[in-house]
């Protein structure tokens, strides 16, 4: 829905008459007509849910990890609708999510032993496995690549999703984290609105099931090889993996044919500018652990006590740096390795970015 916002009415919140069926019209809040947050998601709400994506449209919905932006895997048109409005390269794959491990064969083949372990193991939960695709995974999917990116998610919303879309005869949601391309991956509901409101239309959803308990994306695990190898570091660090099975962490990656994620250069960026491990001035913004003292006159964006409070608050408080306009966020990167190793790659990653 396009066009002027209205004058505010006497409650100071903005409403606008739409049409709806039969002729008939309602009042909404200007706020919503984008599409609508829902707060409380009941067993009727994930129905509406799963019916809006056979529908075709966008539901954006909580993972564990990051706030996901999802369609129906097996609906080209609804899948393009991801790429426009998440302004998104059309040949980045998509990662697709399951309900459980017992729907990989309809997606992935030649799965190897290794993967079934892993999938055993830490299925649901923050990982995705890059597998042999089925015919199920089609090019619009996959970015024209023979491998398909597959997960199933911990979040019991996201669960209860996946099998009501499921139950009505889906087979799979693709869905990338719900931001633009290159900006910071949402982790609450209202950050998605904030990304996404002029992008989405009024049929499509925001699910909001609270901040993700993780924070940082999946970890990304390439398994079309002899050997399993990290292709994006995450909750699952590699630690976790070696004691399921061997892992491939030498450090030459060429020969790989796979397109490895989050390479592009403004990746995971937000409007500041971000600088690494650099004494933060007055005016600018500083993220560190706890333990360490804010220079004089710097912003605190984030203090967290833990490895694991680092990731839960990161995206956060570097949105948290957009909406105070600092043009700029010092972030002292945590030392150590699991998850730390995960944070240090997307604040990089960030840091390369302007
Ligand atoms: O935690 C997550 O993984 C979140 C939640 C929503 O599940 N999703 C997510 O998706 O981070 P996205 O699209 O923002 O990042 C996935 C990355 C992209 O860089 C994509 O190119 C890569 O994974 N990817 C997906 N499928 C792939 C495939 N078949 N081969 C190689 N890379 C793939
Ligand atoms: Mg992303």
């Amino acid at each position: 829905m396009k066009g002027r916002r209205p004058r505010p009415l006497d409650d100071g919140d903005y409403w606008v008459r739409v049409s709806v069926k039969l002729g008939r019209s309602k009042l909404v809040k200007w706020d919503n007509l984008h599409m609508e947050i829902i707060n409380n998601c009941t067993q009727e709400v994930i129905e509406r849910a799963a019916k809006a994506l056979k529908d075709g449209h966008l539901v954006a919905f909580p993972t564990e990890t990051v706030y996901g932006l999802g369609a129906d895997a097996t609906n080209k048109k609804s899948v393009s609708k991801i790429y426009s409005t998440k302004g998104r390269p059309i040949d980045h794959p998509l990662i697709v999510h399951i309900s459980s491990i017992n729907q990989l064969d309809k997606w992935a083949v030649n799965i190897p032993e290794y993967a079934l372990k892993l999938s055993t193991e830490f299925w649901p939960g923050p990982m995705t496995l890059i597998l042999e695709r089925s015919n199920l995974a089609e090019d619009f999917i996959t970015g024209s690549q023979s491998n398909v990116g597959l997960r199933v998610p911990a979040e019991p919303l996201a669960l209860a999703l996946l099998s009501e879309f499921e139950k009505i005869g889906g087979s799979g949601i693709a869905a990338p984290s719900a931001n633009r391309f290159g900006a910071v991956s949402p982790t609450t509901a209202n950050a998605v609105k904030d990304e996404l409101e002029n992008f989405l239309n009024d049929e499509d959803l925001i699910l909001d099931g609270g901040p993700c308990s993780i924070g940082v994306e999946s970890t990304i695990i390439d398994c079309t090889k002899v050997l399993p190898r990290v292709l994006r570091s995450g909750a699952i660090t590699n630690e976790m993996i070696v004691t399921v099975c061997s892992l491939d962490q030498s450090k030459n990656i060429k020969g790989s044919k796979i397109r490895a994620p989050g390479v592009l250069e403004s990746h995971y960026s937000p409007k500041a500018k971000v600088v690494l491990d650099s004494m933060a001035k007055s005016g600018e913004g500083f993220i560190a652990m706890s333990d360490i003292p804010t220079p004089r006159g710097a912003i605190r964006l984030a203090s967290p006590t833990t490895i694991q409070e680092y990731a839960r608050d990161l995206y956060a408080a570097l949105r948290l740096c957009d909406n105070k306009n600092l043009d700029k966020v010092i972030i002292l990167l945590p030392q150590g390795e699991g998850l730390a190793v995960a944070i240090r790659d997307r604040v990089t990653k960030a840091a390369a970015g302007k």
